[in-house]
């Protein structure tokens, strides 16, 4: 496929007003989100629960640029016999698939991870693309040491992970498929903002180096990173603004005006700060890159929590407005006021 087609895809993730939807939760992962609302995780209720958000108007068509998949969602049909990758571009979304294996321990590095997947990638990639997704995506977990101990995480980790991100970036371009690439720094730990802004740094420019190293074309990527902000355990936690201006400060020291969007993850922040900090961003700053949201957690645990299992009106209306408290985020529109509507 060409840089053009790769870079139109990208385009339409990162459209104006809305976001990704990160539904690609591991059965393990999803297994512990449903035991929150003490619901037993089977192919059916995982079918259920997805259905429910890929049906939501008019947050679908409005806010939500892109979904991203589980292998099994990919492959799964509504309870009407629909893919469910269809319910998804018929509301002018893109189907996306994550690719990784998950992050093991790194050898000769202890307390470190490396993701993997790499083995097979091309004929999987090749298969996803056939079962209709566009874009895919493989997060690096770069864990942090404690505060004042500058050990962790090392160069190695670092370095490695950000290596295996860009081949399978380059192998998702040779595929058709734009990579998003997630090197997320954990936010767990008493670490400092300065600290979370130093490593976050130090992994984007070295991300972009091997993305560079290895051909992968930046009209055809998406990055997905985390925000500067302190260590939830951290004694001294910031401000909005402070958020907000640190995170801008480190992309645009690193990431090129090539890439046309980033997306954040959500790691963990609150629903709210996750949407008042994105829209900070977007308020104060006319920047290169569309700069929107590719969240998780911070997407569905509301609606999550309101659907129980069954409350399919429940559910859909707390996703209507947390997908378009985020859309507004994304244009720089959103307002504490509007979040309370509910
Ligand atoms: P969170 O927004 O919950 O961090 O999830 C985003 C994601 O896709 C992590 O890989």
């Amino acid at each position: 496929m060409d840089l053009e087609q790769l870079n139109d895809i990208a385009i339409q993730m990162v459209a104006h007003g809305k976001g990704i939807l990160a539904a690609d939760e591991s059965t393990g992962t999803i297994k512990k989100r449903f035991d929150t609302i003490g619901l037993t995780s089977t192919e059916d209720s995982r079918r259920d629960w997805r259905e429910m958000l890929f049906r939501t108007q008019p947050a679908m068509n409005e806010h939500i640029s892109g979904v991203i998949l589980y292998d099994e969602t990919l492959r799964q049909k509504a309870a009407d016999g629909t893919p469910l990758a269809k319910l998804i571009s018929d509301a002018g979304a893109v189907p996306g698939i994550k690719v990784d294996m998950g992050a093991k321990d790194l050898a000769g590095a202890p307390g470190e991870k490396i993701t993997e997947g790499l083995d097979g990638l091309r004929d999987r990639l090749n298969e996803y693309h056939e079962l209709g997704a566009r874009f895919a995506k493989w997060r690096a977990v770069i864990e942090m040491g404690r505060e004042g101990d500058d050990s962790m995480p090392s160069p190695y980790c670092v370095d490695v992970n950000m290596h295996a991100l860009a081949r399978y970036a380059a192998l998702c371009q040779e595929a058709g498929i734009v990579p998003i690439v997630e090197p997320e720094v954990l936010m767990d730990g008493d670490h400092s903002i300065e600290r979370c802004y130093e490593v976050t740094e130090y992994g984007l420019k070295k991300l972009y180096e091997e993305l560079y190293a290895q051909g992968v074309q930046l009209e055809g990527t998406i990055l997905k990173p985390n925000m500067i902000v302190p260590g939830k355990k951290c004694p001294d936690q910031a401000s909005v603004e402070d958020v907000a201006d640190l995170t801008v400060q480190c992309l645009a020291n690193c990431v090129p005006s090539a890439v046309p969007g980033i997306a954040f993850l959500s790691g963990g922040q609150s629903d709210e700060d996750a949407t008042a900090h994105l829209n900070a961003m977007n308020a104060a700053y006319d920047l290169p890159w569309a700069l929107t949201f590719s969240y998780g957690r911070a997407l569905q645990a509301a609606p999550l929590k309101a659907w129980k299992g069954k409350d399919v009106a429940a559910g859909q209306k707390a996703f209507n407005h947390r997908a378009r408290m985020n859309g507004l985020a994304s244009i720089g529109e959103w307002t504490p006021e509007l979040e309370k509507q509910g």
